[in-house]
């Protein structure tokens, strides 16, 4: 409130007392959300808009297909809806947009950034992993969230475990980990959409490309 933020994100439970304070101040709430239940109760709570984290997204991912995710939410919400989750093209803005997402969130794309201040080694882990190296697992920070699979091993969880959903408790950590920063900083979160990455360059260029690949992209449809 102090610094009047004009975009705040929330996640994790939305809450009346922060989107009236940030409206106070004519800021916008923007709320993450992994289901139609979760968005449900955004809703209610008065955010501006709610971004879903569909099955692949970086960090805390959720497990529904981003199709489904973008219609549950819009059955429940009128404001913006930002889609999240695998997203590194300017072609998949223009198809999320067509499924009836106002805006897009990317996060993995940008971790390979010259400005990013992610180490050398998680850049380049990043541009050899594909989709199927992407681990969704509560172990690491007790809320399930996806990992390459290389830093899980790199970092000594174990893998039998990791894969057996049955044997995971949400809120358990398999490897208590006290600090969840250090957790998010030992082992490295990334979406499925690593596929889709093969460098490291700055935004500048990324975003042109990304442009770029969208009007490409827009121009085809209309052909
Ligand atoms: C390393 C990492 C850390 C993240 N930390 C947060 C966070 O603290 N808060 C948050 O709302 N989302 C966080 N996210 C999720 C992103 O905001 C975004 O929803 C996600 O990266 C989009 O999916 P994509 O990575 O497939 O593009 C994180 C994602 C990554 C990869």
């Amino acid at each position: 409130m102090k610094h009047q933020v004009p975009i705040v994100i929330t996640s994790l439970g939305a809450a009346t007392k922060v989107t009236e304070a940030v409206h106070s101040y004519g800021g916008l709430v923007f709320h993450d959300v992994t289901n139609q239940k979760h968005a449900r109760k955004a809703a209610e709570a008065g955010v501006d808009g709610i971004i879903a984290v569909s099955a692949g997204a970086g960090g805390h991912a959720g497990i529904i297909n981003p199709f489904v995710l973008v219609h549950e939410i819009r059955e429940v919400f009128e404001g913006v809806i930002l889609l999240a989750g695998g997203l590194s093209k300017g072609e998949d803005i223009l198809a999320a947009q067509a499924m009836g997402a106002d805006l897009c969130y990317l996060g993995t794309r940008f971790i390979n950034t010259t400005e990013s201040r992610a180490e050398a080694a998680y850049q380049n882990m990043i541009i050899e992993a594909v989709s199927g190296d992407i681990i969704h697992t509560p172990a690491v920070s007790g809320i399930p969230a996806n990992f390459m699979r290389q830093s899980l091993e790199a970092a000594g969880y174990p893998m039998d475990k990791l894969n057996q959903a049955g044997e995971l408790n949400y809120g358990d950590k398999l490897k208590p980990v006290d600090d969840e920063a250090k957790a998010w900083k030992t082992v490295w979160s990334a979406g499925q959409g690593v596929s889709q990455i093969t460098d490291v360059v700055s935004v500048s260029d990324l975003v042109g490309r990304i442009g770029d690949e969208y009007r490409r992209a827009r121009a085809r449809l209309c052909e």
